[in-house]
């Protein structure tokens, strides 16, 4: 396969509008650049930070997102493709896939991880260059959605939320996996720990320790499951509950629409 799977849609505003839950102290375009930066070693040091465990917690989010056999599925701010690829094995040859990011060097390698599979599967994946708040998709159009540590960098995370809740079809639902900003001091300070005496020390090695000194920020200024809960309600959706996965150091949003 090869970059014809790159549907180049154009990367709608780089904008700057800020919701009140959300809070930034950098731009999307400012964001882009680094999931650019980081992209080659992206997959590599995730393996590292989370021990493996970070792919259980992306089958989880696979299987709450609801899709089945023969679904047509949306993975946002897909990256790397982790999710779109699992989301390729549920649901199989007669399903559709699409896989949407805004930083063309994320997509990069997720178009060369496809081509280095052979299972017919895969082949109804397409990766499409845009924006998470202004999506290049009709309404109603999904069957599933998932987002695996997206929704935290995107700034305007309500407008966000009201294009998931736009192309999923009614009855459907968003499963929405991420750090969790949890409320309890102790996996707080241990989060903070984690990040700055593992995460931050390892990613410097790579010449990367700002990039990563971001994602303790970013958690700090995320929101919490219930605060999730309500931004989901109030884009529209009919029901949401989070879960706490990882020991609670993680956590996954599933919004019905
Ligand atoms: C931490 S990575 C997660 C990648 C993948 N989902 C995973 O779980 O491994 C976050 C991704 O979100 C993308 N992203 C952030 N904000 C975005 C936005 N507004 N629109 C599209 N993609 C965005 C970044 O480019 C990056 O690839």
């Amino acid at each position: 396969m090869s970059l014809l799977h790159l549907s180049f849609a154009p990367v709608a505003g780089n904008t700057t509008r800020r919701h009140r839950i959300s809070s930034s102290s950098s731009s999307s375009g400012d964001r882009q650049a680094l999931f650019s930066r980081i992209a080659p070693v992206y997959d590599n040091l995730n393996d590292v930070f989370s021990l493996g465990q970070h792919r259980i917690w992306k089958r989880m989010a696979v299987s709450w997102s609801g899709a089945k056999e023969g679904s047509n599925v949306l993975d946002l701010c897909c990256g790397s493709g982790d999710l779109a690829f699992l989301l390729c094995e549920k649901v199989g040859i007669h399903g559709q896939v699409t896989g949407l990011d805004f930083s063309r060097e994320q997509l990069m390698v997720a178009s060369s991880r496809q081509k280095s599979r052979s299972k017919a599967c895969y082949r109804n994946l397409k990766w499409v260059e845009g924006d998470a708040v202004d999506l290049p998709f009709p309404d109603c159009h999904f069957d599933a959605i998932t987002m695996g540590y997206g929704l935290r960098n995107v700034i305007d995370k309500y407008k966000a939320m009201k294009e998931v809740h736009r192309v999923l079809k009614p009855g459907s639902k968003a499963s929405i996996l991420d750090f969790n900003k949890s409320t309890d001091e102790f996996r707080t300070s241990f989060q903070g720990l984690m990040i700055d005496n593992i995460i931050v020390p390892v990613a410097a090695s790579y010449g990367l320790s700002e990039e990563y000194q971001y994602l303790k920020r970013s958690i700090q200024e995320f929101l919490t499951g219930e605060e999730l809960e309500h931004l989901a309600l109030e884009a529209g959706f009919s029901s949401a509950k989070h879960f706490e996965v990882g020991g609670g150091l993680m956590g996954n949003l599933v919004a019905t629409r």
